[in-house]
């Protein structure tokens, strides 16, 4: 049967590929991977280049994600983005997807997986998972994401954030991923909820690259100059 296998390639640090990973990508004849412009190369490629087989000759493809919002262009992504994989695959070639940290956790995956099961129900969809970025950040900074009874909402901040002081008044960490651009918005709200100024706050972007910010600190030292604005910035509230 025709298999294609999604790899998790961790947030950025090639030691932190799992040894079925590693074994799915150097044994691959086409590796695709997601990029949101033509040209802009592809972080998750960046992440397992260190561990190509230069002598294989490995096909590479970029799959274009653009960042937008629109329903229209999202779906024609992934109808167009599925197909390019499906048709690599069913002409035999053994076909890797590769995305950052998990492929389970607000990956295009997600998307490129429906179409497939669907529309390609011949082929056979295999996935290894990968350490989620927000894991790897909490080990940076030793930070329990949970223990006991703590509750943890997981919140991705580009989206509507007007449901965000409603849980931070029922838990105990808040995760914050996608966008620190909107992560000065975040604070005022966790502020006006009630988030105590003592709770833990910790900040990371560009994780596991030479760019890496890593910052701690309480709830309340936090100013502007404190905050990350990249996309692939992570913020970590917990009340002590
Ligand atoms: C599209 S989501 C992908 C999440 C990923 N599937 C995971 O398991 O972590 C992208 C977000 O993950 C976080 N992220 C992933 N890798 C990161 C890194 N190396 N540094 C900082 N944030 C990262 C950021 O919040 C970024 O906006």
């Amino acid at each position: 049967m025709p298999e294609l296998i999604a790899v998790g390639c961790g947030p950025g640090d090639p030691d932190l590929l799992t040894v079925k990973a590693v074994k799915a990508i150097q044994n691959a004849d086409v590796i695709m991977c997601p990029t949101s412009k033509e040209g802009k190369p592809s972080f998750a490629l960046s992440v397992v280049s260190p561990i190509l087989d230069k002598t294989k000759n490995q096909e590479i493809t970029n799959l274009i994600f653009p960042m937008t919002k629109d329903k229209d262009i999202l779906e024609t992504t992934w109808e167009k983005n599925s197909r390019i994989l499906a048709e690599s695959v069913l002409s035999g070639k053994k076909v890797v997807y590769l995305t950052v940290g998990d492929p389970y956790l607000y990956s295009t995956w997600i998307y490129l997986h429906r179409e497939l099961e669907t529309k390609y129900p011949e082929i056979k969809i295999t996935v290894i998972p990968g350490i989620v970025s927000m894991f790897t950040f909490a080990s940076k900074v030793g930070i329990s994401l949970g223990e006991g009874a703590e509750k943890i909402s997981v919140i991705p901040s580009c989206y509507d954030l007007s449901k965000v002081k409603e849980l931070a008044k029922n838990s105990d960490t808040m995760v914050f991923l996608k966008d620190g651009k909107y992560f000065d918005q975040v604070i005022e709200l966790l502020k006006e909820a009630g988030f105590p100024d003592n709770s833990i706050f910790a900040i990371g972007q560009d994780l596991d690259t030479e760019n890496e910010i890593v910052r701690k600190l309480t709830l309340g030292q936090v100013t502007k100059d404190t905050l990350t604005t990249k996309y692939f910035s992570i913020m970590v509230v917990k009340r002590v």
